[in-house]
């Protein structure tokens, strides 16, 4: 597989500042030798460089809008590109707003090649937010509605075609924090999620085959993780923290189960926030996942029956 590494420094959709050094302390918590290790082949693009952070209110519901609509342009082009050239695009983020750009990117590609898309969403929240609902304005609780089609046109639109992605094709893992009207729009738009009283009641086990049933050969799998789906405890790095979530042994048998489709063909890393780190710790953490996203495991294992 061909690795390309997409930087995108920004906290334009976040609530507080430093996700926009996300991608340098993935770097330095070694992502490229890692993956290497793993005889895959990895290109840095480096970084996309878009509008500052304003640090400015929201209007109507929306913070930043003008800037977050450019920096999903610049990751749409730059992962549509990467996937063009067969290439498998890790997002280094930057803010979850980002997945919109990432996805609908990643949307458009299936449409060209006829693949089927099935989106894995871990994360601690639903992402689901709308300007009406949302309590923040900030546009990183947004990009699945609006990639579903809810949402203002600049942004629902970016794929080119709306809605960019059908909501059947998302399955949510680990959710534990939905605002109150964000709850309503989830149940009324039918998301499948894994949320964490599934998976204290199931486990992560049960909860991972169910979300990729049907994964196929002819399936584009795409993962958006953003690192906040972690429990604090082992990842304090980012700005949003909900506490109750997925333990390092969850997360690694999650990661090593999306290994075994054999399917996985993009990534977001998104809401690493080195500002709330404590020595990196949260980006190596990230970095250990991501490894056994890409095939680590501990010993060989029959593939199974
Ligand atoms: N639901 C909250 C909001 O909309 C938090 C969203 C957090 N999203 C994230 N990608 N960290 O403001
Ligand atoms: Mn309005
Ligand atoms: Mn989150
Ligand atoms: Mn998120």
């Amino acid at each position: 597989t061909q690795i390309s590494l997409i930087g995108a420094p920004t906290d334009i959709g976040a609530g507080s500042r430093g996700a926009s050094m996300g991608p340098e302390a993935l770097r330095v918590a070694n992502i490229i030798p890692v993956l290497q290790s793993h005889g895959l082949n990895v290109t840095d693009r480096g970084n996309l460089s878009g509008p500052a952070n304003p640090w400015l209110p929201p209007v109507d519901g929306y913070r930043h809008l003008d800037q977050v609509v450019a920096w999903n342009q610049l990751v749409h082009n730059a992962v549509y590109a990467e996937l063009q050239q067969k290439r498998l695009p890790i997002l280094l983020g930057g803010d979850h707003c980002l997945g919109l750009g990432s996805i609908s990117a990643v949307a458009r590609h299936c449409r060209d090649v006829g693949k089927k898309l099935r989106v894995l969403w871990l994360d601690a929240h639903a992402d689901f937010n709308t300007h009406a609902l949302t309590p923040s304005g900030n546009i990183h609780g947004m990009p699945v509605a609006c990639l579903c089609g809810y949402g203002p046109e600049v942004l629902t639109s970016i794929g080119g075609q709306v809605p960019a992605i059908n909501p059947k094709w998302v399955r949510q893992i680990g959710i534990r924090s939905v605002d109150a009207g964000e709850k309503r729009l989830v149940h009324e738009a039918g998301l499948d999620v894994f949320d964490m009283r599934f998976i204290d009641e199931m486990g992560m086990r049960a909860a991972m085959e169910l979300a990729l049933a049907l994964v196929d050969a002819n399936t584009h799998l795409h993962v958006s993780f953003d690192v906040d789906f972690l429990d604090p405890d082992i990842a304090p790095g980012v700005g949003t923290t909900v506490r109750g979530g997925p333990t390092y042994r969850e997360a690694q048998l999650c990661m090593e189960m999306i290994a075994d489709t054999g399917r996985l063909a993009s990534l977001d890393v998104m809401e690493l926030n080195p500002a709330f780190d404590v020595r990196n710790k949260t980006a190596e953490v990230a970095v250990d996942l991501i490894e056994s996203l890409f095939g680590k495991s501990t010993l060989m294992r029959k593939a199974a029956a």
